[in-house]
This record gives structure tokens, C-alpha cells and sequence, in this order.
């Protein structure tokens, strides 16, 4: 064999080689390259399917998958949902600007026990602004089955004589005077058999004023006081009065000790200086 022709050869391979490669990718063409597998790798796009057919990753199953939309992680905060609001009483609490909070309780029987046995404070405190809204709120919603008085004696009830075709529940009887907060917010979520969910109708804040005016009907019918001042109903809502006094003491806890790291600062920024001027 001639070693000019394995030369010619070699070169000829070489200039096709580089020709080829010379082809550059186009808005809608990849160009041609040699061993691109770690040029490029796996583009994902948030529920884009883009197969890229010079992948070399796993097969065209397996990256569809990848791009299938899938559920975030339980206690994902989303965007926007970290913000803290400052509620009456000055309690911190988070919620999106309309309302909408994560709620982790499936409209299940398993998930509703958990919700009566898991939701038990009301995240507010009793205030009197709080129970007028939710006095406004609970008329214009829920007044009309389950009465003005909280009785289940509303106005479909009363007037139509028996045409609702179930009797809506009775605030004031013992069973639900005693169940926990949590029956009340997994109801106003999720409905209860003939009755619809609210959580597209009260926000957040709505839903709780609505359960605490519930709340003070109740603890009325029993001669009991549920106010901005004084509970003694229940032991899971707070009296603003008594969020307050609370929030008075850790001040002053606080204003005495802001003096007394005031002046170690001080000091210490003295000695700093000393230190620095010696350099
Ligand atoms: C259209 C009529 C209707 C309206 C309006 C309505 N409810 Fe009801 N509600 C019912 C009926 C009927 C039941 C009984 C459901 C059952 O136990 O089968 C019920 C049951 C309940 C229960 C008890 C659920 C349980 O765990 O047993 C709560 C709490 C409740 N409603 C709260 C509310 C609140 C708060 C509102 C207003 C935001 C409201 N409802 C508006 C008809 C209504």
C-alpha cells in the first residue's frame, strides 16, 4: 500500500470532516457537530415538551416524563404567600393579598377528623371589628339556611316548610358548640353533603370572622361572653385585650434591654476605635 494514498486519504477525511462541521445551526436547525452529547444538555422547560433529537439522555419516554407537570411538595410557600401580615393584635399572619392560604385537608371524611382534631385556634383575635364583619358576612351568607339566631332555622327553612330538602345544622346545639374551630373552617372549604364550600366567597380573614361571630351566638344562647375584652366560651380564642396586654409587657421587656445593649454597643465600638487607631 502506498503511504502518499493513506495520506490523501487521511487529508480527505479531514477536509469533509471540517466541511461538516461547518454547517451552523439555524433558528430552526441544529447544525450538524461531532459528538454533540456534551455540547448540549437535556433542555428543560417547565411543561415544555421540546425533544431534542441529538440528545443522547435516557430515551424520548423518559424525557417526556420529566416534563410532566407535577404537584409542588407539601408546605411549598408559593410566591408571594410569605408576606406577613400584621393582623389586629399584631400576630403575624401570612396570606396572600386575596385571601388564598394552602389548605392540606382533602374534601375526605379521613381529612375532615383530622381538621376538627388538627385546626383548633382561631388565628385571630376576638375584636369587635372582626365580629361585626363577620355578623355582615354570616347574614348575607349563611343566614338564609341556618337563621339569623343560628338555630337552622332559616329563611329556605321557615318560609318553603320542608322544600329544603335538608335541615341545615343547628349552631346552638351542644355537639356543635363543643366541636373545635376546625369543623367550622373544613365546612366553610369544603361544603357538607347539600351544602356548598364558601372558599371561593370568604377569604382567609372572612372565613375566620364568620366563625368567630358563629361563635358568639353560641356563646350568647349559653349567657357566656365572647368579646373583645373577655372569653369565657371557649379556651382557642383569643380577646384582643388580652393579645394586647400581652404585646404591652414584651415591650417594655424589650425597651428595658434595647438600653442595656445600647450601651455595651457603645462601648464596644469605643474599644474598636482604640483598636483601629493603633494601626
Ligand atoms: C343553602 C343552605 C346553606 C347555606 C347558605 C349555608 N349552609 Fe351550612 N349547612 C347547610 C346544611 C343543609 C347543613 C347540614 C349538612 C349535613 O350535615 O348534611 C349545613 C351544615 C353546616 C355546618 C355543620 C357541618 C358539620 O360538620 O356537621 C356548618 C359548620 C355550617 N353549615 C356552616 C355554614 C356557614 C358558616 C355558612 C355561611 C358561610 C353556611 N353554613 C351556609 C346548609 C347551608
Amino acid at each position: 500500500m502506498n503511504i502518499k494514498y493513506q495520506l490523501y486519504g487521511f487529508l480527505l477525511f479531514i477536509a469533509l470532516v471540517s466541511l461538516s462541521s461547518c454547517q451552523s445551526a439555524g433558528g430552526n436547525q441544529t447544525g450538524s457537530e461531532y459528538m454533540p452529547d456534551m455540547a448540549h444538555s437535556v433542555a428543560y422547560e417547565a411543561g415544555v415538551y421540546g425533544y431534542y433529537y441529538n440528545n443522547r439522555w435516557g430515551t424520548e419516554d423518559d424525557l417526556y416524563k420529566m416534563v410532566q407537570p407535577r404537584n409542588p411538595i407539601n408546605g411549598t410557600i408559593a410566591r408571594g404567600y410569605a408576606g406577613s401580615h400584621q393582623a389586629e393584635g399584631g400576630r403575624g399572619i401570612s396570606y396572600k393579598a386575596n385571601g388564598s392560604v394552602p389548605y392540606y385537608y382533602a374534601n375526605t371524611e379521613e381529612d375532615r377528623t383530622r381538621a376538627i382534631a388538627e385546626i383548633i385556634n382561631n388565628p385571630y383575635p376576638i375584636t369587635k371589628s372582626g365580629l361585626e364583619k363577620g355578623k355582615q358576612l354570616y347574614n348575607i351568607q349563611c343566614a338564609i339556611c341556618h337563621g339569623e339566631k343560628g338555630d337552622g332555622a332559616g329563611y329556605l327553612v321557615r318560609d318553603d316548610g320542608g322544600k329544603y330538602p335538608v335541615q341545615p345544622a343547628n349552631f346552638l346545639l351542644d355537639d356543635l358548640i363543643n366541636s373545635s374551630n376546625g369543623r367550622y373552617y373544613h365546612t366553610l372549604i369544603h361544603g357538607r353533603n347539600l351544602m356548598g364550600g364558601y372558599s371561593d366567597k370568604l377569604s382567609y380573614e372572612e372565613r375566620w370572622n364568620v366563625i368567630q361571630y358563629i361563635r358568639s351566638i353560641q356563646a350568647a344562647s349559653k349567657n357566656l361572653e365572647y368579646s373583645e375584652k373577655t372569653n369565657t366560651f371557649n379556651t382557642t380564642d383569643t380577646p384582643y385585650a388580652v393579645v394586647a396586654a400581652k404585646k404591652k409587657a414584651s415591650e417594655s421587656v424589650i425597651s428595658s434591654t434595647d438600653t442595656g445593649i445600647d450601651s455595651t454597643a457603645t462601648m464596644h465600638a469605643k474599644d474598636d476605635h482604640a483598636k483601629n487607631s493603633h494601626h
